[in-house]
C-alpha cells in the first residue's frame, strides 16, 4: 500500500526534511504551509509530492482545505503536524527566563501556534482519515513533559506543549472509536539545527545538534515499532518514551 502522507508546517526546518524523507521513501506525500513569498522550496517537483498553501492555519481555512481533500477522495493514512514557534522576533516573543516576563500576548501566541492550531487540524482531520488505518504525529518537545521540569522557565512554550500533549493524548481516545487501528504520537525531535533552537544553539554540544534529517528519518524509523495497541505515545527521537 502506498503511504498518503501529510505534512502540516512544510515550510520549516524539520518540515521540510519530513518532506523531502517521507518523498524518498515513495509515499505520496501532500504538504501545507502558509503563503510566504519567502519560503524556501523543498524538492516540490517531485511527482509524489503536491503543495498546498493557506492564508492562515485558522479553522475556516483547515476546514475547507479538508474539504477539498475529501472533494477530490483523498484519504490521508500518514499526517506529521511539524508546526511550532518557540520565539518570534517581529512580535517580541521569546522564551521567558523569569514570571516577570511572561505577558498575555506571548501566552496566547504560544497557546495559539502550538496548541490550538494543531488541535484545530486534528479536528478536521477526521474527515480525511484512512478509516483502515492512520498514525498521526505532532511535534511536541521534551519540555512539555510535566513531570520531567527540573528547570523551570520557558513558561508559554512547555506549557503550550504540555497542552498540546494533553489535546493529542484526549484526541487519541476519540480517534480510536472512529478510526479502529489509529496511533497519535507525540514526537520530541530532540534539538535540531533549525531556526527555532538557533538562538539557543550555543550551550549544546555538537553531536547533541540534530541535522533536520537526522530527526526525520528518526521519526520514519520508530513509528513502524510503535505498539499499535496503545492509542496515543510520547516518544523522543531514540524511540525512547517520554514521560507526560
Ligand atoms: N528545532 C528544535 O530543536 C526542536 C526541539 C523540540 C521540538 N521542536 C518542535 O518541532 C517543530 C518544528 O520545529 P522546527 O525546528 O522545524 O522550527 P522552524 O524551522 O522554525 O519551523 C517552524 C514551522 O512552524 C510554522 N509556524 C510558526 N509560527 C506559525 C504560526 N503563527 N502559524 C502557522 N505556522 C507557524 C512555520 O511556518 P512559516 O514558515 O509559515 O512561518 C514553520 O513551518 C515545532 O513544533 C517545535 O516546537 C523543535
Amino acid at each position: 500500500m502506498t503511504n498518503n502522507t501529510l505534512i502540516i508546517g512544510a515550510s520549516g526546518g524539520i518540515g521540510r526534511a519530513l518532506v523531502r524523507k517521507f518523498s524518498e521513501r515513495g509515499d505520496t506525500v501532500f504538504t501545507v504551509d502558509r503563503k510566504r513569498g519567502h519560503s524556501e522550496k523543498h524538492t516540490e517537483d517531485a511527482d509524489n509530492i503536491h503543495s498546498y498553501h493557506i492564508a492562515s492555519h485558522s479553522d475556516t481555512e483547515i476546514s475547507a482545505l479538508v474539504a477539498n481533500f475529501k472533494d477530490a477522495d483523498i484519504n490521508i493514512n500518514n499526517v506529521v503536524i511539524a508546526l511550532g514557534m518557540l520565539h518570534n522576533h517581529d512580535a517580541d516573543i521569546h522564551p521567558e527566563k523569569r514570571m516577570e516576563e511572561v505577558s498575555e500576548q506571548s501566552l496566547s501566541v504560544y497557546f495559539a501556534v502550538n496548541s490550538i492550531i494543531p488541535m484545530l487540524w486534528l479536528k478536521h482531520l477526521i474527515n480525511i482519515i484512512d478509516r483502515k488505518q492512520a498514525t498521526i504525529v505532532c511535534l511536541s518537545a521534551r519540555v512539555g513533559s510535566i513531570s520531567d521540569n527540573g528547570l523551570g522557565g520557558w513558561y508559554g512554550y512547555r506549557a503550550s506543549k504540555a497542552a498540546l500533549n494533553m489535546l493529542v493524548k484526549t484526541a487519541s481516545v476519540e480517534y480510536r472509536r472512529r478510526v479502529k487501528d489509529s496511533v497519535l504520537v507525540c514526537y520530541h525531535p530532540g534539538t535540531v539545527d533549525t531556526a527555532l533552537s538557533k538562538p539557543f544553539q550555543k550551550n549544546v554540544a555538537a553531536e547533541k545538534l540534530f541535522t533536520a534529517d537526522f530527526t526525520a528519518s528518526q521519526l520514519i524509523t520508530h513509528l513502524p515499532k510503535l505498539d499499535r495497541e496503545q492509542a496515543c505515545h510520547f516518544i523522543d527521537w531514540r524511540g525512547e518514551v517520554v514521560t507526560w
